[in-house]
């Protein structure tokens, strides 16, 4: 694809002295109002190097530049030069693109293929995977999607919080209440009911937790019988999250926990210690951060036993050596934040120059209509049964529409599961949502089931088109003056905007980037759809615009898949 900003600054800069090119490129604007023009490029900058009033400038530039053929017309406003993009050239690269690159329009490579690491979902085990960790999941993923199709090696990893003093409470309980055939019919549920009354009971008797804090020292030391115990929960509970990946259609390279650092973890208290960093208190070793502002930092407790902060040292580095990462990304709620500044720090102090490399993607809260959740009050919304009534409403809904459809049940599926992926990946990720089945579900909003079903749509043009003309369209033997209209130039200007959006997704760890230059699209797509006639008598014309159909349908399709959605065909 043409950069049309590229080129508009190397159209400029022979007529500005002392700007570089690149300089030039950076100032140029795309204004929001289409009447000034599809680019803008002020000129007060210039006013000081010139020594000449900015409108001036601007009306110099503007006479300089308006013989190229890039353009339909330059005028100069104030001290904007305003430029119209001659239509038919642009309409014709941005359809050539979208259209020649099908399923990979939107991506890139990079140089020398840089391995990037996305950690996200990192539940925890014996716990319910409730709604709340929808977030990371599902923003993991997309962030992931979206640095592969820019070229990068990428590596995804469930840091599975597999460790801890929970599994003390939680093998305590199961040896004082528990019975074998429960774990196995239900395993969370059940090793819920467990830590929920271990909670319950040991506000009774305090020395319960000593109990608890006395097994998990043992799983620590690798005794065998808590070791079995604490595997077989392990393997019960990840059977449960893989049911919901599946349905999400998500997967995963590597399932290395925090478990799998238990053993590496004693070289990183000896590397602190031989680095000057450890400090004893109260039995404890601890890193003192007073001097960055943030409060120490708890890594081996008096009785031995290691925390979420040091394995989490301990993985940092692990992958470091291992994969050798430009960059590792965590996924992590921003209730973590202080977590990862204080490591993140650790790192730096310990002389790890590739401390910087390693990045928090933090993301807001969710919360539910109905109310709070706690799970150590047994108050908790599965996100396994959120996603099977998104399905089972959605397949509702598809009967009473009449949507068409081969196959009710994938259909559903995609529709169903989709909308709540859409509703996650709406807004920006820092911002706190309330989840709404109004909301998800709703086939005319800003929502997953609208945008497949314009998808859906484009498709069927597609399929009612004339033979010759969709040849003809998908050869790109065509004449862009029928698609030179207002409504058809607004989609093709969103279509050729769409690998930029996915890059400054990536920039900014920002799925929602996507999602919106998405749902602009299909609204675009819809417009046009409702403005002009498609399937026309005249070949030349349908051709035409069948090739901006296919290149809409194009650009959705990878901006959902890019989100970890699938597009049907019919809906
Ligand atoms: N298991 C943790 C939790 O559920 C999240 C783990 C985040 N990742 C990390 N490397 N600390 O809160």
């Amino acid at each position: 694809m043409k950069d049309y900003k590229q080129q508009i600054a190397e159209i400029i800069a022979p007529h500005v002295e002392g700007l570089e090119t690149a300089e030039i490129r950076d100032m140029i604007e795309i204004p929001s109002d289409a009447n000034m023009g599809d680019y803008a490029f002020p000129c007060f900058k210039l006013a000081k190097v010139l020594r000449k009033a900015p409108p001036l400038i601007a009306k110099g530039i503007a006479e300089s530049i308006s013989g190229d053929s890039i353009f339909a017309e330059v005028e100069s406003v104030n001290a904007y030069v305003n430029m119209f993009i001659a239509r038919e050239g642009f309409v014709m690269d941005t359809v050539t693109d979208a259209v020649e690159m099908g399923d990979m329009y939107g991506s890139s490579t990079t140089d020398e293929k840089r391995k990037v690491i996305v950690e996200y979902s990192s539940p925890n085990i014996a716990k319910p995977f409730h709604i709340g960790h929808i977030r990371s999941t599902v923003i993991g993923n997309s962030i992931y999607k979206i640095y592969s199709f820019l070229g990068y090696d990428t590596f995804r990893i469930n840091h599975l919080g597999d460790y801890g003093t929970q599994f003390g409470k939680m093998i305590c309980a199961y040896r004082k209440w528990g019975n074998e055939e429960d774990v196995k019919r239900e395993p969370i549920k059940t090793l819920l009911s467990y830590y929920t009354k271990f909670h319950v009971e040991a506000e009774k008797d305090p020395s319960l937790n000593d109990e608890a804090r006395a097994i998990f020292v043992a799983l620590e030391k690798g005794e065998p019988e808590e070791v079995r115990i604490w595997k077989w929960f392990r393997e019960e509970s990840l059977k449960e999250f893989t049911r919901v990946y599946k349905m999400l259609g998500i997967e995963f390279d590597s399932y290395n926990g925090e478990s799998f650092y238990s053993d590496k973890m004693p070289r990183f208290v000896k590397e602190l210690e031989d680095k000057g960093l450890l400090q004893e208190s109260q039995g404890a070793q601890i890193v003192d951060l007073e001097e960055y502002g943030m409060s120490p930092a708890l890594i081996k407790k008096s009785d031995g036993s290691t925390l979420y902060i040091t394995r989490d040292i301990a993985a940092a580095v692990y992958r470091k050596e291992t994969y050798d990462f430009a960059k590792n990304i965590y996924v992590v709620a921003s209730q973590q934040n202080l977590h990862f500044q204080q490591w993140f720090k650790i790192l730096e102090l310990m002389g790890y120059d590739w401390a910087k490399d390693c990045v928090h993607v933090p993301f807001g809260l969710v919360s539910l209509e109905e109310g709070t959740m706690s799970t150590r009050h047994g108050r908790v919304v599965f996100l396994e049964d959120v996603l099977n009534r998104a399905v089972e409403e959605t397949k509702k809904i598809i009967i009473e529409k009449g949507v068409a459809t081969d196959n009710i049940d994938e259909t559903a599926n995609q529709v169903g599961i989709g909308a709540v992926i859409f509703q996650e990946l709406s807004n920006s990720r820092i911002k706190d949502y309330t989840f709404s089945w109004d909301k998800v579900l709703n086939f005319e909003g800003e929502t997953g089931p609208y945008v497949q079903y314009t998808y859906a749509r484009a498709a069927s043009l597609a399929r009612r088109a004339d033979e010759k003309a969709l040849e003809r369209a998908e050869k790109l033997d065509i004449d862009p003056s029928y698609i030179a209209g207002d409504a058809a130039y607004e989609l093709a200007k969103l279509i050729g905007g769409f690998p930029q959006a996915v890059k400054e997704a990536a920039g900014r760890y920002e799925p929602s980037v996507v999602t919106r230059h998405i749902v602009d699209t299909a609204q675009s797509f819809n417009k046009f759809y409702h403005d002009e006639h498609i399937i026309v008598d005249n070949i030349d014309e349908q051709a035409a615009k069948l090739a901006l159909v296919i290149a809409a349908k194009n650009t959705i399709k990878n901006g959902l898949a890019l989100l970890g959605m699938q597009c049907p065909e019919r809906m």
